[in-house]
Formats: C-alpha cells, sequence, structure tokens
C-alpha cells in the first residue's frame, strides 16, 4: 500500500465526516470504520498509523455508551479520543479538536506521512480490487453519471475485461448521454459494455401516467427488471460494483448512528441474485471523486456534470409523459447547456435545466395562430439541495437561450425564466 492512513471509528459522531476531511487536508489519508471493528480486521486495513475516537452525543445508544472492541487498545496503535469517555447522555457535540492537536497527533504522535493524492489512492485501489475479485467477474449499471463512471474507469484500470457494463438507455436521458458513454467507455476505454436499448420499453410503462411519485416508481421498478434480465443471461458474474460514495453511507447511517435506514444504492436485486459489493469509492466525497475522473483520464464533461436525477428528463416532462414534449424538453435543454458552457455559467451555476409542462398556451407562428407549449428554464446554486437560490442569469445571454429554443425547438411558442427560491419551491418540479 502506498498511502499511510489513520482511522476514525465511529462512535456516531456527525462530525467524523469532517475530521476525515481534516486530516486528508494535511495530506494523510483518513478512512472511517465501524466501532465494532476487530483486531484482525484493522490489521488487514494495512499501513494504519493510528486511531481516533470521537462519540459525541450520538455514543449513547439506547441508554448506553458505545465502546470499542476492548482488544483495539492493546494493539500498539496511538489512540487520541475526543470527547472519551463521556458516557453521558446530556453532552453536547465535542467540537473537532484544533488544527495543531491534530497534526501533532498525525505527524508527531503516529509518524504518518502525507503521503495522500490521487494517483496513490487509484494505486491502493487497484491493488485491493485485484486481491478482492482475483480473476472473477464484476457487474456494474454505468448510468453515464459521476459517480458509475469513475468507478467504471477504476474497475477497467484494475480487472480490463473482467468488468461487464451494463448501460441501460430508458429514453429520459439528456441529448448525447448515452452515445458519450459509448464513445468514452466502448470506444476508447475498450470496456466490455452492454447496450440496452429499453426507450420503448419505459415510454411504454409511463404512458397515461401523470403522478410523479408513480412515474418516479416506475422508472425505478423498471430499471431494476432490465439489470436483472441482463444479469441473467450473463454467466459466472460474482460482483456487483457500485459507485458508492461517502456522502451515501452518511445518509444511510451507520451502525451507530440512531436512524438507520436502508442504504439507497444497495438492493432491489432478488434474493438470488445476490452479488457481493466492490465499492472503491466508499470512502471518497464527491470532490475526491471527481479528481479521481480526472487522474484516471476521464473527459471533464463527465466528472463536472451537474447534478441529474435518477428518473432523468423524466421528472422535467411534466405530467403524464408524451414523446413530443420530451424531445421538446431534450432539445431545450442541449440548448441551455450549451448557451450556459459559452458564457462560462456551467462552471458557476449548482444546476440548470429546463421543464416542458403538460399544457399548451397560444402564439403566432408564420402569421397564424398556433397554441403549443412552453419551455421553462430553471438555474439555482445551492450548498445542500437543501434549500436554493435563483442564478440572476445576465438578460441577454436568455435572450440568446430563448432565441435559439422558439427557433430550434418543435412544438413551442414560449420561453419562462423561474425565479423561485427552494423553499417554497423545490428544485425540481415534480
Ligand atoms: P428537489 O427537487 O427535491 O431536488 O429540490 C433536490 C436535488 O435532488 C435531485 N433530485 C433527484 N435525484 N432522484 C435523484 O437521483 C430523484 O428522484 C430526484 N428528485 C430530485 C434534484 O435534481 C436536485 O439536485
Amino acid at each position: 500500500m502506498k498511502q499511510d492512513m489513520i482511522v476514525i471509528l465511529d462512535l456516531g459522531s456527525t462530525e467524523n465526516a469532517g475530521l476525515a476531511r481534516q486530516i486528508r487536508e494535511l495530506g494523510v489519508y483518513s478512512e472511517i470504520h465501524p466501532h465494532d471493528i476487530t483486531p484482525e480486521e484493522l490489521k488487514k486495513l494495512e499501513n494504519v498509523k493510528g486511531i481516533i475516537l470521537n462519540g459525541g452525543e450520538n455514543r449513547i445508544v439506547g441508554g448506553s455508551a458505545v465502546d470499542i472492541t476492548p482488544e483495539l487498545y492493546d494493539c500498539g496503535y496511538p489512540i487520541l479520543a475526543i470527547d472519551h469517555p463521556s458516557a453521558r447522555c446530556d453532552r453536547t457535540l465535542a467540537a473537532l479538536p484544533d488544527v495543531s492537536v491534530l497534526k501533532e497527533f498525525v505527524f508527531d504522535t503516529c509518524q504518518a506521512k502525507a503521503n495522500w493524492n490521487m494517483k496513490n489512492f487509484i494505486e491502493d485501489q487497484v491493488e485491493l480490487i485485484r486481491r478482492q475479485v482475483g480473476d472473477r467477474k464484476v457487474l456494474l449499471a454505468l448510468s453515464g453519471g459521476v459517480d458509475s463512471s469513475v468507478v467504471a474507469a477504476l474497475l477497467i484500470k484494475a480487472i480490463g475485461k473482467q468488468l461487464v457494463c451494463v448501460h441501460v438507455n430508458h429514453g429520459l436521458m439528456r441529448k448525447n448521454e448515452s452515445e458519450s458513454v459509448i464513445e468514452v467507455f466502448k470506444n476508447q476505454l475498450k470496456a466490455n459494455l452492454i447496450y440496452v436499448d429499453a426507450v420503448d420499453r419505459f415510454l411504454g410503462k409511463l404512458e397515461g401516467v401523470a403522478d410523479p411519485e408513480q412515474k418516479r416508481k416506475i422508472i425505478g421498478g423498471e430499471f431494476i427488471r432490465v439489470f436483472e434480465e441482463e444479469a441473467r443471461k450473463l454467466e459466472g458474474i460474482d460482483f456487483l460494483g457500485q459507485g458508492t460514495i461517502y456522502p451515501d453511507i452518511i445518509e444511510s447511517g451507520t451502525k451507530t448512528a440512531k436512524m438507520v435506514k436502508s442504504h439507497h444504492n444497495v438492493g432491489g436485486l432478488p434474493e438470488d441474485l445476490k452479488f457481493a459489493l466492490v465499492e472503491p469509492l466508499k470512502q471518497l466525497f464527491k470532490d475526491e471523486v471527481r479528481a479521481c475522473g480526472v487522474e484516471l483520464g476521464l473527459p471533464s464533461s463527465m466528472v463536472y456534470r451537474q447534478p441529474f436525477p435518477g428518473p432523468g428528463l423524466g421528472v422535467r416532462c411534466l405530467g403524464a409523459i408524451t414523446r413530443d414534449r420530451l424531445e421538446a424538453v431534450r432539445e431545450a435543454d442541449a440548448i441551455l447547456r450549451e448557451e450556459f458552457e459559452k458564457a462560462g455559467l456551467d462552471k458557476k451555476v449548482w444546476q440548470y435545466f429546463a421543464v416542458v409542462p403538460d399544457f399548451k398556451s397560444v402564439g403566432v407562428k408564420n402569421n397564424a395562430r398556433c397554441f403549443d407549449y412552453m419551455v421553462i428554464l430553471r438555474a439555482i446554486n445551492t450548498v445542500d439541495a437543501m434549500s436554493a437560490t435563483i442564478e440572476r442569469v445576465d438578460w441577454d445571454v436568455l435572450g440568446k437561450i430563448t432565441d435559439r429554443i422558439l427557433a430550434e425547438v418543435e412544438h413551442v411558442n414560449r420561453v419562462c425564466y423561474d425565479m423561485s427560491p427552494k423553499p417554497p419551491a423545490t428544485i425540481e418540479f415534480e
């Protein structure tokens, strides 16, 4: 292993992720592991230079304090304990330690080297993936999103054609998105890629369905069924690759978190198709995943793409999806993205997209009355997607986008800009 490591044992503190980031900012790799890790498991991690315990108020579960495996105290690793022992429920959260305290612990006490960088991370992960997978096969659902693309590139580097990628085109992708997945992964990286054209199947299932939640359920459910069908056709698959990243794990709760919900990236496949998981990004934060993608040579349009909802354009073609409005939303979105890039807004604005509602308005085209759809443009900034403010887009840029949409997109006679912050509006319309 290339990198020294400081292990944070998860005693329930909500600040563990911040602590790991602080240590990584010092140039030393840090991972968070469950509090009940055994000495044997810890030794397998290799290059562990020290341990940090941080519990905070969540350390108390069901009235009793959670502690680490007692033998760990005698394993010889330097241990820094924050807020410990503090087996009292009325404690407030422990503050993160001062950076000088951390530095002293990491560099003086643990003698860790500042050798955390993406190149070393990738080398370590490649070795770990090869050890885990051996000569067996891994299956991966490759949507073309940041996380699945980076995990695919990493797995290709580690095991090449032992990775089988399945890309399902559900017809709700943005313009040229499926094409770029094929170009990058099949043509450039020579991946073993199965492309599934499921457009008619998805649009058929969605026909006449107007309720947003019902649409989401159909898209999510159908995706699993298509993926499952492909998985059943393949032989000798032992592993499922997943683009799980650290924030997914935090959302799902950990052993010591008060509310544990099931991992939203795992599951869905039937019992007889349960594979062992390969999740090489699960310790990374989003910006680190992007850096990993850049280091692996993925195009920046793929690595820095804005967030895109799982149900895709399906929740931006409002109400019951029709092919003409779906095409209109796809074309308008492509124009918006192109013009934002030209204006340098793509690097500034967090999320921007087009929506087409399911009603028409009166207009005039070629000296005749027309009755057509409208496109609503939305551009927002946010830190965590829980609240958002709108981007005050330059009037000329909006004018240019409007002109192009009205000239180039069929069935559209009106363009609006959404001025609403979240709350009370949400970012998406459905
Ligand atoms: P809202 O509309 O709730 O969106 O303000 C917050 C963020 O979540 C994205 N979003 C989704 N992502 N599946 C996803 O993977 C979904 O069903 C979904 N709905 C919303 C949205 O694009 C925004 O970034």
